[in-house]
């Protein structure tokens, strides 16, 4: 079926986002890429520093129409410094949203992509309120930065905050939008040796080997996005959705294999 609705996607030009660009794009919708460069999508692309609140502004009176679908994939790794961590990771995506949710379509949806590296938001829920009760960015970067000793922790936290922050605003926007965040696991993107580099591979080895041997690929990840944004999921709001093939959940239970290999096919 072909669909004509306009999508937003920041962090369009790589990994997970590049992909997502482009399975809104097979399907007939007019893709916007918001991002630092290009990429290799045919979309529209405008040029935006999502650390930085009046790039952000500028790039939202640049798109004009409505819009239906809002994606925020762009992000960085806990290798970059903790301001940069919060802003692109959550101030700035809280920005954009905020800015651009009054003027999408009824019935239209923001999907977010956070990560299982805030699945922990229960344990430090305190801090997190106090990010996401920060009036604005500048305030928000700043009670982050006071607290938080490296890249590493920011991006937890950072994605912890968008998390919570998603199931505030499902229910301040309840009735024109829904919003949702999907949570991956490792993926094989251009950023993941950065992962590697700040958790280090002792953290996220054990996720691969629970996922079965293997890292997500992007399109694995877009096609949740996809569902996510479309009328088919209108029930789902304000939620997380993990998408790492059973791998964190394994891990907090502490089990790798307690019924042994299933085997198909008549055995
Ligand atoms: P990527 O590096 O391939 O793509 C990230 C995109 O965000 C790039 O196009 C980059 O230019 C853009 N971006 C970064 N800073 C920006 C800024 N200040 N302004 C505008 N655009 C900016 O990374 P990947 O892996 O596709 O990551 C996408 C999202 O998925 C991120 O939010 C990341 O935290 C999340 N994620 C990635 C995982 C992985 O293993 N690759 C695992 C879990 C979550």
């Amino acid at each position: 079926m072909t669909r004509s609705r306009t999508v937003v996607v920041t962090g369009g030009a790589s990994g997970i986002g590049s992909a997502v660009v482009r399975r809104f794009a097979a399907h007939g919708d007019e893709v916007l890429v918001l991002d630092r460069k290009p990429g290799d999508t045919a979309a529209r692309y405008i040029e935006t520093d999502l650390n930085d609140c009046s790039s952000i502004d500028a790039a939202v009176e640049e798109l004009r129409q409505p819009v239906d679908v809002l994606c925020n994939v762009a992000g960085v790794s806990g290798a970059a410094p903790v301001p940069l961590v919060l802003g692109v990771n959550f101030f700035g995506l809280r920005h954009l949203t905020e800015r651009l949710v009054p003027r999408m379509n009824a019935g239209g949806a923001v999907v977010s992509v956070a990560s299982t590296a805030g699945w922990y938001w229960r344990d430090h829920l305190d801090e997190v309120r106090r990010l996401v009760r920060a009036p604005d960015f500048e305030t928000g970067v700043k009670t982050g930065a006071e607290v938080l000793a490296n890249g590493k922790d920011a991006y937890t936290r950072s994605k912890e905050a968008l998390v919570v922050w998603t199931s505030y605003a499902a229910q301040r926007y309840r009735g024109h939008v829904r919003l949702n965040t999907v949570s991956p696991g490792p993926v094989e993107t251009p950023l993941l040796p950065e992962f590697y580099d700040s958790m280090g591979h002792e953290e996220l080895d054990p996720l691969t080997e629970l996922a079965g041997g293997r890292n997500a690929r992007p399109e694995e990840i877009a096609s949740v996005v996809d569902f996510l944004a479309g009328p088919e999921s209108g029930w789902i709001n304000g939620t997380d959705v993990v998408v790492d093939a059973g791998a964190e959940m394994a891990f907090e239970l502490g089990q790798s294999s307690p019924v042994g290999p299933v085997r198909h096919g008549g055995g």
